[in-house]
């Protein structure tokens, strides 16, 4: 029989942690009613702080533990990030980085078997509160994840977890983790050593309850038991280590440059660590926690975190615009970004119809669609009927058949007027009442491409990245006569296939190409000017940038960049005069960058970047000469781009500073340390960037006069984020 073994039920269920004890058996369940997922928080350690009490003076004859979560999608989303906010010293961090070792410690040392079962994220604290359990289940849902991804908040894993993971899956597979913040599902984190089982869903309680039973009874083993000895333990022993670690620390600093100080620090934690007991190991741990906490970086990281989850979950519409259901979708035009937004979508469970003029081309698109879901399949180690079924969801067709059944529709044809006008009257005919007609245009307006639409309130603007499956952001853009419920479904589509998508008003360029296009212009007038093109990249990369302007220009292809720059001159000529003559050179030289072999770069055979191209400065006609200084280079380029950033909120092109960060950082790789152009301001200080800026303007003009509203910033001392100050 049931024993409940707090006061009454109706208290019980209004607290985050709940027990109730069955034969022994204790089912700990956690559901925060407060907050949307479950969180570490202050209150949550102190109800499960009263359970551990119970449970350590032997209440209710406990012999074995489960937990579980009622929350939906989360087992435990790990610390409660909110209340970084609250951490004015390292010692406060610290401080809550104990409170958290001590209770999982207490929770290890139960005289009794934990199992965790696990179902829906298990992130950061979540993560280590189960790797402190005696034995951990995961359920085969999608939405169960386990990692440690406190890297990705500038800080390490504060909970034990650089001290058991190692310990549990060998140092490599947990350096990988910690290092990258990758999250693994069920069958990778079985494999990974992380879990002991996994099982279906529905029945993962009840096999946890057995299990619990069973380690209770010692029929059964947990894994960290069977694995002492294992090759994975071997690699934690001198000299192995070593060489993981110098390895490891070449990565972080080739891919970071020394920017992060958290898996730097990580780094030297693990390796301490390993040498010490596990309750020595977390000392070092608790310090650097609290250390790296407080770090500019850290607070810049936990910035994008909220402001990037913000406009995941807020489209900026009233509460009452609902968006429509989609279940399915249609593409029209199968190239590259068309089979890209394809694959992504069918990814999410949607089905999708893929349209292409002539059927060798939709065929070519159908096939590089499913090349994308493959590899992707093949790294969630999916089955083979799953895999069929994930890729039978795209279905390439020459006609428009099938539209009239899809929610929204992408239309991602060539980038030209009159082609796409036509485009959306055909789909006009072919759809319903209740469908998004959106463009994946990078250039046009909006409002120009509506003209053609019967219907214009359908039409908005899907702006994906390049390679869709790899780049976080859609910019949806909505022309003055958007109806609400359009972008409330386009936003909810973009959040449904793993997006985080942005609302901007249409203007030239929208958000992202238009604080882009003068970074990049300027970028060729340096050049111009004699600066060598390597020296332009590592002074941006060395900023935080993950490729330097001259690369990104071979990656995104001359031809590309000089259609953009034409358009971006033409609206805004009086400030930005007109376009560097560099990128016509590279063209009319046939250079169009990667994909044609030949860009400022050279490509080997096998596409690989190998070394500047020197004959370029021939080509653009100025030989490198200048040395210029890569704290000015950067002030030069970084600034122009920040105070254009300023300038599109001023002009109401962004809603708000929040949805410029995260279209910077997300869309173009703003260094995400720096937390994105309008923190960047905040942190720097308005005054500062507008001194800088100003002594710009001063030697190169009009294109660096700061926005009026960095002035008015400036001068009144006021914030972009004020509640974070
Ligand atoms: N702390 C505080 N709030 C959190 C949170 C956390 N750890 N995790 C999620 N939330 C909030 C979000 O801000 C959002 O709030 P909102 O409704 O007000 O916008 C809400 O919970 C729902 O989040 P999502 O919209 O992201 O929900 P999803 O279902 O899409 O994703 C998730 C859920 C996978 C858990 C995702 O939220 C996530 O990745 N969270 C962060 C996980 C993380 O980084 N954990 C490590 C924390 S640091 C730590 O644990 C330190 C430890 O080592 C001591």
């Amino acid at each position: 029989m049931a024993t409940i073994l707090d006061e009454e039920r109706d208290t019980e269920q209004a607290l985050p942690v709940r027990m109730e004890v069955t034969d022994g058996l204790a089912v700990i369940t956690l559901n925060d009613p407060a907050r949307p997922v479950n969180v570490i928080s202050e209150g949550l350690l102190r109800e499960l702080g009263g359970i551990l009490d119970r449970l350590e003076n032997g209440e209710g004859g406990v012999r074995a533990a489960v937990i579980v979560s009622e929350k939906k999608g989360t087992w435990i989303a790990g610390a409660d990030i909110e209340e970084f906010k609250e951490f004015q010293t390292a010692a406060d961090a610290e401080a809550a980085s104990r409170a958290g070792q001590e209770m999982l410690e207490r929770l290890e040392r139960l005289r009794m078997p934990v199992v965790a079962a696990i179902d829906g994220a298990a992130l950061g604290g979540g993560l280590e509160t189960a790797l402190a359990c005696t034995y951990r289940i995961a359920s085969d849902s999608p939405k169960t994840k386990l990692g440690l991804p406190e890297v990705n908040l500038g800080i390490i894993p504060g909970a034990g977890g650089t001290a058991r993971l190692p310990r549990l899956i060998g140092l490599r597979a947990a350096l990988d983790l910690m290092l990258t913040g990758k999250q693994l599902d069920a069958r990778r984190a079985m494999k990974a050593g992380i879990v002991d089982e996994v099982v279906p869903q529905p029945v993962l309680l009840e096999v946890a309850s057995r299990q619990a039973m069973a380690l209770a009874a010692k029929k059964l083993q947990p894994r960290v038991a069977r694995r002492s000895g294992s090759p994975e333990r071997m690699e934690n022993l001198l000299p192995m280590r070593k060489l993981i670690f110098s390895k490891a620390r070449q990565g972080v600093m080739q891919k970071t440059h020394g920017l992060y100080p958290a898996p730097l620090r990580l780094l030297k934690v693990v390796e301490a660590g390993l040498d010490r007991d596990v309750r020595q190991a977390q000392e070092l741990e608790a310090r650097a926690f609290g250390e790296l906490a407080v770090t500019p970086e850290a607070r810049s990281l936990v910035h994008v975190f909220f402001t990037s989850t913000a406009a995941k979950n807020d489209a900026g519409l009233g509460d009452d615009v609902e968006p429509k259901k989609v279940d399915q979708i249609a593409v029209v035009g199968a190239g590259f970004m068309g089979a890209g937004i394809a694959a992504a979508s069918a990814e999410s469970g949607i089905r999708v119809r893929l349209k292409d003029v002539k059927p060798e081309a939709a065929a070519k698109g159908l096939r590089t669609a499913r090349e994308s879901l493959i590899k992707r399949a093949k790294r969630k180690r999916m089955k083979r009927f799953e895999v069929t079924k994930l890729i039978d969801r795209v279905q390439p067709t020459t006609e428009y058949t099938g539209f009239h059944a899809s929610d929204v529709i992408v239309e991602a044809v060539f980038e030209e007027m009159g082609l796409k006008h036509r485009v959306i009257k055909e789909i006009e005919e072919a759809v319903g009442e209740g469908v998004v007609i959106g463009s994946n245009t990078s250039t046009i307006p909006i409002a120009r491409l509506a003209e053609a639409a019967s219907r214009p309130d359908r039409v908005i603007g899907l702006h994906f990245f390049s390679p869709v499956e790899k780049m976080p952001l859609v910019e949806i853009i909505t022309h003055p006569g958007t109806a609400d419920w359009v972008t409330a479904t386009a936003h909810a589509y973009a959040k449904k296939i793993g997006k985080t998508p942005i609302v901007v008003n249409d203007s030239p360029g929208f958000y992202v190409n238009r604080i882009l296009s003068p970074y990049m212009a300027e970028a060729a007038l340096l050049l111009q000017e004699g600066v060598r093109m390597e020296e332009l990249d590592r002074a941006m990369t060395e900023w935080g940038f993950p490729v330097g302007p001259v690369t990104l220009y071979d990656e995104v292809g001359l031809d590309v960049a000089q259609k953009a720059g034409k358009i971006m001159a033409e609206a805004f000529t009086e400030r930005m005069g007109s376009p560097p003559t560099v990128v016509d050179r590279m063209v009319e030289d046939g250079r169009l960058g990667r994909k044609n072999g030949k860009g400022f770069y050279r490509y080997g055979d096998d596409g690989k970047k190998a070394g500047p191209d020197e004959a370029v400065y021939a080509v653009i006609g100025n030989p490198p000469k200048k040395e210029m200084g890569r704290a000015e280079i950067q002030d030069r380029l970084a600034l122009i781009m920040v105070n254009e950033a300023v300038r599109t909120l001023e002009e109401g092109v962004l809603r708000g500073a929040r949805d410029g960060d995260v279209g910077a950082v997300f869309g173009i790789g703003f260094p995400p340390f720096r937390g994105g152009p309008f923190w960047y301001v905040d942190r720097t200080g308005a005054r500062d960037v507008l001194e800088r800026l100003r002594a710009l303007e001063q030697r190169f003009g009009a294109r660096y006069a700061p926005a009026k509203m960095l002035e008015e910033m400036g001068r009144e001392g006021r914030l972009f984020f004020p509640d974070d100050a």
